[in-house]
């Protein structure tokens, strides 16, 4: 019969060493599992419900399809959902076995095959290669995740120390130890309407951004250790990150002030030159102790940050995200983005700040874990 994920035990293991590593300390509490949240889940269990979500759009962004190809459409009551099983996600669950089923059985557990790896972005995977192609123009390469040494590159500690130069340098970054940035962000679709936005980020590694959207506030929090996204219409009000979700809004809040960058991770290798918006950039990747990929992309002239790509793993391929930076303006000294994108599989928001202060008092509550976002009432269920 249907042999569920080998996940379950994996995250029980987890669980139970942290726990252990806090001792007497009042541990993490437990992040929500896709199963005590959803009332239908038959395969993706044992999973935080972050992590559950973010598998959702692996399966969109592999299939090219939308949320409405699998689900009823329109529909806003997802708690109760106990589903309409429609023959895609019926046959999106047999699909999710068998992919475990390969990676098991012939490469040793290794998450190799995903659902991308045949999907392409298609429902129907391609079953011949296209002659066009072949002796046309080959289609533009997608670089691997991860980032291969690159032989004669400058070592890691130079692009890092130009980067942190082209800021300002040490001392005047030193001196930054707060911000509040006001502006605007567009979103991607129906929300591309620019929305007043701000951001409240300390030196400390605390950060929020908040999105004042027409159905409530968008905001996510980082507070040095947990995080969350509050937002209207989701299916989880407040969801709690987890894994490499966590590990990226981390990231996030460290690089607002990146005096101590190169500390981020244990191991850096510095690869291949590359091009992001007409400009040479030299590409970095780190990775973090939990796994978590992180690549950097710094502008060959400028020294400065361009581009982020950060990856948090799902059951079924890594979730990738992405922030291009521009617009670096002097505030106090300290070269800051004005203007940065933020896409990921479920979305895309465009950020451009009017100001920012400098070494602002932030109210401490600005960092605790968001509220619900007081939308309007919610669409009726279908
Ligand atoms: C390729 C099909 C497919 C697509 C596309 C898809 N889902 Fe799902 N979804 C599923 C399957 C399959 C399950 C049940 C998983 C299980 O049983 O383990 C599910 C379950 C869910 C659940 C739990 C409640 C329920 O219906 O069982 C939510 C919430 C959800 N999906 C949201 C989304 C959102 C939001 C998107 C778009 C970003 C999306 N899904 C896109 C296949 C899909
Ligand atoms: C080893 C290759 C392979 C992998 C990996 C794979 N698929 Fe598929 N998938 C297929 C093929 C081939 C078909 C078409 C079958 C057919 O035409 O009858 C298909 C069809 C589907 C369909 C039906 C599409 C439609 O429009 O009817 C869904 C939904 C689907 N796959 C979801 C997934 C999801 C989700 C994953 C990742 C968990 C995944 N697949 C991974 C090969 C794969």
């Amino acid at each position: 019969m249907r042999k569920r994920l080998e996940r379950p035990a994996a995250i029980m293991v987890g669980l139970l060493s942290s726990w252990l590593a806090y001792g007497q300390v009042s541990p993490e509490p437990k992040p929500p599992m896709s199963e005590e949240v959803f009332k239908n889940i038959q395969v993706l269990k044992g999973i935080p419900v972050d992590e559950f979500m973010g598998t959702m759009g692996v399966f969109s962004a592999a299939l090219g399809m939308s949320c409405e190809n699998c689900h009823a459409a329109n529909d806003s009551d997802w708690a109760n959902y106990a589903g309409d099983n429609s023959p895609k996600k019926r046959m999106a669950r047999r699909m999710v076995l068998m992919m475990a089923e390969i990676n098991k059985t012939h490469f040793a557990g290794r998450q190799v095959v995903t659902c991308y790896s045949c999907h392409r972005g298609g429902d129907r995977p391609k079953t011949s290669p296209n002659l066009d192609t072949i002796y046309g123009n080959p289609p533009e390469e997608e670089p691997d995740d991860f980032v291969p040494p690159a032989t004669g590159a400058p070592s890691a500690d130079s692009v890092l120390d130009k980067y942190i130069q082209a800021l300002g340098g040490a001392q005047r970054l030193a001196g930054l130890t707060s911000f509040v940035a006001k502006g605007t962000s567009a979103g991607y679709g129906p929300e591309s309407a620019q929305r007043p936005a701000e951001v409240f980020a300390k030196a400390n590694g605390q950060r929020t951004t908040v999105i004042h959207s027409l159905n409530g506030d968008i905001t996510t929090v980082y507070d040095g250790r947990a995080g969350w996204i509050s937002a209207p219409l989701r299916p989880v009000a407040v969801m709690p990150l987890t894994g490499g979700e966590l590990d990226g809004l981390k990231l996030d809040a460290e690089l607002a002030f990146p005096a101590r960058i190169k500390q981020l991770f244990g191991q850096w290798r510095v690869g291949r030159m590359d091009t992001v918006g007409g400009h040479r950039v030299q590409v970095l990747q780190g990775t973090s102790a939990g796994g978590t990929l992180a690549t950097f992309y710094f502008d060959t002239e400028s020294g400065l940050l361009v581009r982020l790509m950060r990856y948090a793993n799902s059951p079924v391929g890594r979730i990738p995200t992405q922030v291009d930076y521009s617009d670096y303006r002097d505030v106090a000294g300290v070269k800051i983005p004005f203007r940065w994108t933020l896409a990921w599989l479920d979305g895309k928001e465009s950020f451009e700040m009017s100001e920012v202060q400098p070494n602002a008092p932030i109210d401490p509550a600005k960092f605790a874990k968001p509220a619900p976002s007081s939308a309007p009432a919610r669409p009726a269920a279908r």
